[in-house]
């Protein structure tokens, strides 16, 4: 397994990093491509583990994928199983998004049950809730959700669903479901995160009818058939808000990243502002840098508009230096600070009571061998390493591969001593 060494400075960060196609985006669009007989094509899409899967989950379908960084291009194929297997879903829960899209275009699947992950049990009571709204039965057995459309694997039929809480996989199996289905559908209380009306643009482009997306009521008119579609992958907030981060860690720091939205990033640059980094907009890119010192923020991840739980991991490690007391609070996943004991090792001083954690300022962190087994706990020590006394060694960098295109090539052009290990450890 390879691992990245990061050698800490107090060297200021400067220069330019441009961020890739956003992973979440690309994730349910690949999935979308499902609903189509054509051949359609994806532009601006990140070279990552989890793209491939989607990929290989792609092929096991029947579709002809052909991968060429950074674009991809689905072939229809025949598909001869409207299935995904435990050995695909396993690695990446996402696959669920393939739940949807089948059921609407072939009029069953079985698709594995994701189970678990690292961050919380994660389940998936509404993604089948809504497709149930729509006529579909569905029966659960073994670790497989089967899913059959109205009158044994007919058409979807438009429904309204209501979702009890926003999520984020559950709008988009349904918006996808949706767009082949009988009518019009209203799906309320969606989640309204950018990725989900990059969705809306795309099912549009394949000739459904959808308003609303990015609000909390999407309304869908279906399509009795929907056309292949060619697409450029919007920007990865995510990925850029950990550059945004990073940039702030280190007093003196000036990096320009290319590709941010700041409109998509309102909730981090408002906290990053609050800690007296300087965060300003020319044109499509963001310029960050500071130049006092770091003040604590309180934070509360929430849904979209609200502070992404994706950057709470990276937001703490940028507290651990800040001078005075932050309070952090996890709203969404019930297990996401396993990068807490790892900073804990690395010298910040961190109490955990429940889903929130107190972060009380040190003047710095030391490098020591850490890991993590969520992506962006696994990205936020990257970070930490950067600002750290010494050597940092990041292992289970598969994690940070699933999310992070180059990270080690974009932090280098930063000006960080970073290095990748292959196969450092077995
Ligand atoms: N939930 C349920 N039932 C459901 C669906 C969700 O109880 O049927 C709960 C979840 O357990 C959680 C909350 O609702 O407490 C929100 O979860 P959501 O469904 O929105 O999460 P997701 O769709 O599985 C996506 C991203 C995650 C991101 C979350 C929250 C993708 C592929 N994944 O997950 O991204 O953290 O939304 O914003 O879009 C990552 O990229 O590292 C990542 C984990």
């Amino acid at each position: 397994m390879d691992a990245i060494l990061i050698k800490g400075s107090t060297e200021p960060l400067r220069g330019t990093v441009r961020i890739s196609g956003a992973k979440n985006a690309a994730l349910p669009i690949l999935c979308a491509t499902l609903l189509s007989d054509g051949a359609s094509r994806l532009r601006n899409v990140p070279k990552l583990r989890d793209i491939d899967t989607t990929a290989a989950l792609l092929r096991f379908l029947g579709r002809n994928v052909v991968v060429d960084a950074p674009e991809i291009t689905v072939d229809p194929g025949s598909c001869s199983r409207p299935e995904a297997p435990y050995e695909l879903v396993k690695q990446m829960r996402a696959s669920v998004l393939v739940l949807g899209p089948l059921v609407a275009r072939y009029g069953r699947a079985k698709v594995s049950l994701p189970g678990g992950c690292a961050i919380g049990a994660r389940p998936i009571d509404q993604h089948l809730k809504g497709l149930e709204a729509m006529g579909c039965t569905i029966h659960l057995d073994r670790g497989y959700v089967f899913a059959e459309g109205p009158d044994g694997g007919g058409r979807l039929r438009g429904a309204e669903v209501v979702f009890d809480m926003p999520t984020v996989t559950g709008t988009e199996n349904i918006m996808m479901a949706a767009a082949l289905a009988r009518g019009r559908s209203t799906i309320v209380n969606c989640a309204r995160e950018p990725e989900i009306e990059e969705l809306g643009r795309i099912l549009n482009k394949m000739g459904a009818v959808v308003d609303g997306a990015g609000t909390d009521v999407i309304h869908i008119e279906g399509a009795s058939e929907l056309a292949p579609f060619d697409h450029a992958i919007i920007p990865d907030r995510i990925e850029a808000g950990t550059y945004m981060v990073a940039a702030a860690m280190i007093e003196g720091s000036d990096v320009l990243i290319e590709g941010a939205e700041l409109h998509d990033l309102e909730a981090l640059v408002a906290k990053l502002r609050m800690a007296n980094v300087n965060v300003t907009s020319e044109g499509r890119n963001v310029r960050v840098g500071r130049t006092g010192p770091l003040k604590p923020v309180n934070i509360t991840t929430g849904p979209h508009p609200g502070f992404p739980t994706d950057m709470q991991a990276q937001l703490m490690v940028l507290m651990c230096l800040a001078r005075g007391e932050s309070v952090i609070s996890e709203t969404i996943f019930e297990n996401r600070f396993m990068h807490v004991p790892e900073l804990q090792r690395m010298g910040a001083d961190i109490v955990l009571r429940g889903h929130v954690a107190v972060v009380n300022g040190v003047d710095e962190l030391y490098g020591a061998s850490v890991m993590a087994t969520d992506l962006r706990a696994s990205a936020s020590l990257v970070v930490a390493g950067i600002a750290a006394r010494e050597e940092t060694e990041v292992r289970r960098v598969y994690h940070i591969d699933r999310g992070y295109e180059r990270i080690e090539e974009k932090f280098k052009g930063m000006g960080v001593n970073i290095e990748r290990v292959v196969g450092a450890h077995s």
